[in-house]
């Protein structure tokens, strides 16, 4: 790559990672259900109800000034039992807090005036449209990651996001981590050296026993073809279902849409780009043949990006990952080399003639609860309207590349991705699985 391309990916990439100029959400193209002052309350709607959106409303609900008027699910049992977790979590609020109105229809609840933001925790397939749809109702945005299932939907979510004007913070909360943003400021200070490599990783003990099942009967109360929405039609599974929709494509992309986009975020973000040159990727279902799902439990991820290597690695089903850590990311450079996870971090130095090449820096344990200042900051955003810590455009640019990672797996050889024309280099066959394919009546929005 020439030098001055690769001085207009840096730069373009300090820009995406907050550097630079857009630190302040657009003016809503039109009026949105209104504009939440600093003194009032922020109204919520929770769009996905199980698992990571009920833990987000949770969250988000520790802090003054926010309630939740609405919940939405397709799976009646989940929504009901979440209306009375709620109903009791705020028992003994004063004033006495508003019922939530239940929704099976997530359209419905975003013809809700009252709504000033939501949350959307649905499964991966279905983030882009109640995003897009979220922001052209005027509402604020908290999406779960991967932003999208595929590069389209990321870039028609930015662009929604845009458009309407709306603060879209996106689930990787390591953003807003204290131990995580002073690791990286260490990193960028250059005490590690040049850096050449950033290992990144996922190694999960979960997913050894996940046999095949037959195909079943829908659960009662559960609306299956609005669960499956734009993703193919298929008899109901229950592998495919909660929790493990995510070993099977039409929903998710596995660890690496799971694990890799929170790791390769906070990769992205040490070095300051956002788009390899390529990226080849290694792997299948080598630790478990008879896994039920589709997407790897084993597979490496190299990434070239110019200056240095990015490794992705993930293991489902074992646990002693690099550095023995479940999950991490490490920086490794001439001088030393910084390892992180949520937990810690520390610099292990380099040695030469019996010294240390940089500080030798104690263990820097994780303080405070990463999620609730990440909810904390989406909050503050819709009353300050500026770009919140983990930006759609953030959350896209990581999506891309986890992406990438899954379509080089996929095709089994390096593919070449331009981050000027967001595509791939002369390869029809990759850009091809960038498209999103929305089974009707469901369309691709158009923003
Ligand atoms: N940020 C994090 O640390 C973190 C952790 C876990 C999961 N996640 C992300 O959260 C998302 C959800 O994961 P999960 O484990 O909570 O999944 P889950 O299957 O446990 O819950 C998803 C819920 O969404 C509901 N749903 C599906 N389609 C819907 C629709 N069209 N309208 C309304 N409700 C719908 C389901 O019925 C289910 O109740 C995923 O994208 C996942 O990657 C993020």
């Amino acid at each position: 790559m020439s030098v001055s391309r690769r001085k207009f990916l840096r730069s373009a990439s300090q820009l995406a990672a907050g550097a630079g100029l857009a630190t302040v959400v657009p003016e809503p193209l039109r009026a949105g259900s209104r504009a939440v002052s600093a003194n009032d309350t922020v109204r919520l709607g929770l769009i996905g109800c199980k698992n990571m959106g009920w833990a987000n409303l949770t969250s988000i609900l520790r802090h003054p000034g926010v309630s939740c008027i609405a919940l939405c699910d397709v799976d009646r049992t989940v929504l009901h039992s979440r209306a009375a977790d709620l109903a009791k979590m705020t028992a003994n609020r004063l004033p006495a807090e508003p019922k939530a109105t239940l929704y099976g229809d997530f359209r419905k609840l975003l013809d809700n005036k009252d709504i000033d933001a939501v949350i959307v925790g649905t499964p991966d397939h279905w983030h882009c449209l109640p995003t897009v749809y979220a922001c052209e109702a005027g509402k604020d945005v908290y999406v779960e990651k991967p932003i999208a299932n595929t590069i389209e939907e990321c870039n028609l979510m930015v662009a929604a996001a845009n458009r309407y004007g709306r603060v879209v913070q996106v689930g990787q909360w390591q953003r807003s981590g204290a131990h995580w943003n002073a690791a990286l400021d260490y990193v960028r200070s250059g005490k590690l050296g040049r850096i050449r490599t950033v290992k990144t990783w996922a190694f999960m003990p979960y997913g050894k026993q996940f046999p095949p099942v037959p195909d079943g009967p829908v659960p009662a109360g559960v609306d299956y073809e609005t669960w499956l929405g734009p993703a193919p039609q298929r008899p109901f599974n229950q592998n495919r279902f909660h929790g493990s929709f995510r070993y099977f494509w039409d929903y998710a992309g596995g660890l690496m849409t799971d694990w890799g986009v929170h790791m390769i975020d906070m990769a992205l973000s040490g070095m300051r780009v956002t788009a390899p040159r390529s990226v080849v990727a290694v792997g299948g279902k080598f630790g478990f043949p008879d896994h039920a799902g589709e997407t790897p439990d084993t597979m490496q991820a190299v990434y070239d990006f110019g200056e240095f290597t990015l490794l992705w690695e993930q293991s489902l089903g074992t646990a002693r990952g690099p550095y023995d850590r479940e999950h991490g990311v490490a920086f490794i450079g001439n001088l030393g080399t910084l390892v992180i996870d949520r937990n810690q971090w520390e610099v292990l130095p380099e040695v030469e003639g019996g010294k240390y090449l940089t500080d030798a820096l104690p263990t820097q344990r994780k303080s405070g609860d990463d999620l609730s200042q990440h909810t904390l900051n989406f909050l503050e955003c819709i009353k300050s309207r500026q770009k919140p810590h983990c930006s759609v455009e953030i959350g896209r640019d990581v999506a891309v590349n986890a992406q990438i990672g899954n379509i080089a797996y996929k095709l089994e050889r390096r593919v070449f991705w331009d981050a000027q024309q967001g595509a791939f280099l002369n390869d029809p066959k990759a850009n091809e699985l960038t498209k999103a394919h929305y089974r009707a009546p469901w369309k691709l929005p158009k923003v």
